[in-house]
């Protein structure tokens, strides 16, 4: 597992609470990602806001919030050459009004807040929010 060939995902609540965990995962998986970590949790407000504190000021930041902890979702930590762009490629854009055809998000996603999954957008993020869900042992253990 090196840097340059990880990401950083989430199966966001309203994926998984609506049973598309597996779906998505299989999805992923046909395209080439391996799981090296994965976790089941529900945020509490303090993780959900630290996480996306890069978006304080943002309007919608209070309903990210509220949305990220309001039910169960699925960090994974995926491994393929060239991890961040594909990841971001594979899920398409923010709004699934505006992804492309076979994305996570055209083919799993509400809106363009309830919009399944998360992908980091820098091998930098990737690292640091791996480190966020997952202990240094389990990223060892990853590899
Ligand atoms: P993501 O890109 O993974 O990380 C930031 C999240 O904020 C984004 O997914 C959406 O879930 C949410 N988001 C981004 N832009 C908007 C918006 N304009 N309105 C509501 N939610 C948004």
């Amino acid at each position: 597992m090196t840097s340059g060939n990880i990401t950083l995902t989430i199966i966001k609540p309203d994926a998984f609470t609506s049973g598309k965990a597996g779906k998505i995962i299989a999805h992923l998986e046909a395209e080439g990602y391996a799981v090296r970590a994965a976790r089941v949790m529900r945020l509490t407000e303090a993780q959900a806001g630290e996480f996306y504190a890069v978006h304080r000021e943002r309007p919608f930041y209070k309903s990210l919030v509220s949305f990220m902890t309001s039910g169960t979702c699925m960090p994974m930590v995926l491994e393929k050459a060239g991890a961040v762009a594909a990841l971001r490629k594979s899920i398409g854009a923010t709004d699934p009004k505006e992804a492309d055809a076979g994305t996570v998000r055209k083919l799993y996603a509400e809106s363009k807040e309830r919009n399944a999954i998360h992908a980091s957008d820098s091998d930098e993020n990737a690292a640091r929010e791996s480190r966020f869900f997952f202990s240094e042992a389990e990223l060892i253990a990853a590899k």
